[in-house]
């Protein structure tokens, strides 16, 4: 396995003069790839059909001579504002009906035709100028598809194209109707043009009205992106990337990336800490300079499972303090390397900084780089180049398949987001939740798609709050000890109750007859310890109760090797379950002091200690955000 260190550079920031001595000293931090490009579009095309590459040209020149290799982004997401001109309506618009002005970035529905060609025109346009340069060593396809929210455009190209999506996948208005279940409050169509978006309604829409709105929302992605792909692809045989985010469930990212050859993601430790986790003001406090010890390792894994071949990289990581969450810590000394040696330790090919260096003007300006904006350096660029050295020094670590595997599935996201039930109800929490109980046990993990056929290879695999279990996956869970729940299998494809309700899996005589949703601090104790919150279902079926609650509820049920969970357990339920099931799967659960995370590859043990404090492990001391690795 390959390891670099990259960084995001704007050379149209920066006066030239300063390009040569910039790649210099990247160079000498250890860093050998560098993105461009990727919001540059106004300086690339400042009059429509107007190209300026000279300048592009020459800081592609310094760059690489200085010995990095470029990843060129396409920039289609900061069209100029001479786009507007060209295409009025090509805004994206609000829940409330606003469109989504230009000054900033991401200003673009997924939905407009004309704006989906113009971006395939200027992927064309890099394409063949850049296409079959050598010194362009990787693609970056647009930045960050879902950022501010951008996915859900209630624009009238995205409610055209809704009802021509709508006629494909139901054929006949009548099925549609019947599928929905529109003989409900007279919500009937006659045809699908008289059908709109599922926004401005007088209280909720039809749950089904909105799932399917997002099943197209995010192949409207699919099909903006594959254009790009489309383009380059005739050009380059470079592998092209797209940069995705931490905890955007809005598209399904698996289906992003079947066309393209490497995820990537954006970490930010300590801003996702701050803006994008639940927790509670005391785990917030504890790791409010490290980030979440679990959240950055469970997008590692996420993305090795989107990543074609299990190929990816962190595009852009956390070098200092953000300007983007509600508050805006430094990272402990020592954090910047800790980040970037976890993502090595889960497969990362590269990680790459974002930023060189801190702009002093406009909307990030208040964004660390690795140099501050006088071009002193930033204490981010030492821990750096510190990784730089080390890379260069470890030998080659090679990744084996984890014991454990997790699945997750973008349409359950939807599906609880649409029909929550209770409005703490988040798929994305419990699937953290159920991947940090695992960690807590020492398991490294593999995240597979709910598409997965082939089991065999896990002693263990999880799949909570998957809406709908397909059928190939119910025949794969049966190779494996397997738990899962809760609300799996509890609703169709089209959001409505199946009958014979949920979760009716093969081999388990399993029905949750009523669920229940609880405000968050009400909890349920469960016989012999942890309790359970957020969400609690009745049990009925002749499978053993594994597990119950004082209130008499089965929490779970089963048999060895299939069990189904009723309700959201604390962290010292899942810890139970998960000990019970490691046993039935032959595996070996580690005691791990608090804040210390594992990652087993086939040649090395990494451990991160995300806490406050020194910890003895395993014959190591492992201090406060430092790492450290072992031959196993
Ligand atoms: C990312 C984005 C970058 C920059 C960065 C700031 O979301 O891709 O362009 O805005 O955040 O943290």
């Amino acid at each position: 396995m390959n390891r670099a260190l990259g960084v995001c550079y704007y050379p149209e920031h920066w006066p030239e003069e300063m390009w040569a001595q910039d790649a210099a000293e990247m160079v000498a931090a250890g860093i050998s790839w560098v993105r461009i490009g990727e919001f540059a579009w106004s300086r690339i095309e400042p009059e429509p059909g107007q190209f300026a590459f000279d300048w592009l040209d020459r800081a592609i020149d310094v760059l690489s001579r200085a010995g990095l290799k470029i990843v060129l982004g396409t920039p289609t997401c900061t069209p100029p504002r001479w786009m507007l001109e060209r295409f009025p309506d090509m805004l994206a618009v609000d829940a409330q009906g606003h469109p989504r002005g230009f000054g900033s970035r991401r200003h673009y529905c997924f939905s407009h035709a004309g704006y989906r060609r113009a971006s395939g025109e200027i992927a064309e346009v890099l394409g063949d100028r850049y296409g079959r340069d050598g010194r362009v060593h990787a693609w970056q396809i647009d930045n960050e598809y879902g950022c501010h929210d951008t996915i859900l455009s209630y624009s009238e190209a995205a409610r055209d194209a809704f009802r021509s999506w709508l006629a494909e996948r139901y054929g006949t208005i009548d099925a549609l109707n019947e599928a929905w279940g529109n003989v409900f409050w007279s919500m009937e169509y006659r045809s699908f043009d008289e059908i709109d978006l599922p926004n401005l309604t007088v209280t909720q829409p039809n749950p089904s009205h909105e799932l399917a709105f997002r099943r197209f929302s995010s192949d409207q992605v699919v099909a903006y992106h594959e254009v790009q792909v489309a383009a380059l692809r005739a050009h380059t045989d470079a592998p092209l990337i797209h940069n995705y985010m931490g905890r955007v469930l809005d598209f399904d990212h698996f289906e992003v990336g079947a066309s393209i050859d490497i995820a990537s993601w954006d970490s930010y430790p300590i801003g996702f800490l701050s803006d994008r986790l639940d927790g509670s003001a005391e785990h917030k406090a504890r790791y409010l300079q490290q980030g979440d010890p679990d959240m950055q390792a469970f997008h590692h894994d996420l993305y090795r499972a989107v990543g074609r071949d299990g190929r990816w990289w962190v595009m852009e990581q956390q070098p200092g303090p953000v300007n983007w969450a509600p508050h805006n810590p430094a990272p402990l000394p020592g954090m910047v390397r800790l980040w970037s040696w976890e993502a090595f330790a889960h497969g990362a090919e590269v990680v790459s900084y974002f930023r060189w260096r801190q702009a002093p003007f406009a909307q990030e300006q208040m964004h660390a780089g690795l140099k501050r904006p006088d071009n002193a350096p930033a204490p981010g660029l030492a821990e750096a180049a510190q990784v730089g050295r080390e890379i260069a020094e470890m030998p080659q670590i090679a990744l084996q398949q984890a014991p454990v595997a997790l699945i997750f599935d973008y349409p359950s996201d939807w599906a609880w987001a649409t029909l929550p039930q209770g409005e703490d109800f988040s798929y994305f929490r419990l699937m953290l939740d159920a991947y940090r109980a695992l960690r807590r046990c020492g398991f490294s993990i593999d995240i597979l798609p709910s598409t997965v056929t082939d089991l065999s290879a896990y002693a263990l695999v999880l799949a909570p709050g998957l809406a709908t279990v397909p059928d190939a996956l119910q025949e794969a869970l049966a190779q494996t000890v397997a738990l899962v729940g809760p609300r799996s299998n509890a609703v169709t494809e089209e959001l409505r109750i199946p009958i014979p309700m949920g979760p009716a899996l093969r081999g388990l005589d399993v029905t949750a007859t009523r669920v229940e949703s609880l405000p968050p601090h009400v909890t349920r104790a469960v016989i012999g310890g942890g309790t359970v919150q957020h969400w609690v279902e009745d049990l009925d079926g002749t499978a053993e109760t594994l597990l119950q609650a004082e209130t008499g509820q089965a929490v779970l049920k089963g048999n060895r090797r299939l069990q189904y969970l009723g309700a959201w357990p604390d962290a010292d339920l899942w810890e139970r379950i998960i000990h019970g099931l490691a046993k039935e799967a032959g595996l070996t659960v580690l005691t791990l002091p608090e804040g210390l995370r594992l990652r087993d590859t086939a040649t090395h043990r990494f451990a991160f200690n995300y806490g406050p404090d020194l910890v003895e492990f395993q014959g190591k001391t492992i201090r406060s955000a430092d790492v450290s690795w072992w031959g196993i």
